[in-house]
């Protein structure tokens, strides 16, 4: 594997031999396997889980590993997006890992050799986010098919939603969406939360995207929470297997209650871990050339 941009250019069974490789990474098999390699971290967008998990995955390797501060380098001094990588790529480093604004960022770095591993771009894709997601759904459940998830919020602004729509419909897992109106997104079957909460395998709560609006949500905070939020009282009402996911940050009282983030059926937390693994594995993949 060259690049990771997005889940779309991989099969279904390059798919699941990186989730196969991500579990191998549990047990310290590949801790220090990359000890001679360099990798930049290049997050243009804020970020704590999907940054430092990277950084995490990158020590547990055993790479040598290069924080760019985007806030303190010479994009300040009018420097493109393409020049800063190509500084990064003269460095004659072993990979890069780029998060942006921009939508499909990538295709400007046609020019950049070095594997380019994408930590999010715009509301188009987050490669990571879904195999992460992919691995916590198949490490409960054993497979994919024909289960149910149901993923409710701002559809229209997710990179997440986005990217694990496209992949989990090919791994045949039915994908319905929910959430308000003005989040919608043509081409997604659409499914009503309180009915989602009693019929899904797997409900996928969203974040509200506010820095991606032009306009400010017509709910307030309370209204969303009391339409869309996953309160105990709505959790109690799902199937006995079902899990929860978020790929956070997460916001309390908004899209989740309180006592609701780290109750038996959250697998919020596991995400965040399975985080580590599957990053661990896209670089094997890529730098490691496995
Ligand atoms: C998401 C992102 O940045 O796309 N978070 C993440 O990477 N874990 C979702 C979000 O910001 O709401």
């Amino acid at each position: 594997m060259d690049n990771l941009f997005r889940l779309k250019d991989l099969s279904v069974k390059e798919i699941n031999d990186i989730l196969d490789l991500a579990n191998k990474c549990k047990d310290g098999t590949y801790d220090n396997y990359l000890k001679d390699k360099i990798i930049a971290n290049c997050f243009f967008e804020p970020s704590t889980r999907t940054q430092y998990s990277f950084n995490t995955a990158q020590l547990r390797l055993g790479m040598k590993v290069i924080s760019f501060n985007s806030d303190n380098s010479s994009l300040k001094k009018g420097e493109s997006f393409y020049d800063t990588i190509k500084t990064f790529e003269s460095f004659n480093i072993d990979g890069i890992v780029i998060r942006d604004r921009k939508d499909h960022y990538y295709e400007e770095l046609k020019n950049i050799h070095i594997p380019i591993l994408n930590a999010g771009d715009g509301a188009s894709d987050h490669p990571t986010q879904s195999l992460l997601d992919l691995l916590t759904i198949r490490n409960e459940f054993g497979h994919f098919e024909g289960l149910n998830i149901a993923i409710v919020g701002d559809i229209k602004y997710s990179r997440v939603a986005h990217s694990n729509i496209e992949i989990m419909e090919r791994l045949g897992m039915n994908c319905y969406v929910s959430g308000p109106e003005e989040y919608r997104e043509e081409g997604y079957k659409f499914i009503d939360f309180d009915k989602a909460i009693e019929q899904m395998d797997i409900i996928m709560l969203l974040r509200v995207q506010h820095e991606r609006h032009e306009q400010k949500m017509q709910l307030s905070l309370e209204e969303y929470h009391r339409d869309y939020g996953l309160t105990m009282e709505r959790v109690n009402r799902m199937k006995d297997n079902a899990i929860i996911m978020h790929p956070a940050p997460f916001n309390r009282m908004v899209e989740i209650a309180d006592d609701v983030v780290e109750c038996d059926k959250s697998r919020i937390f596991k995400q965040i871990e399975n985080g580590v693994l599957v990053r661990m594995a896209v670089i094997l993949k890529t730098i490691g050339g496995m």
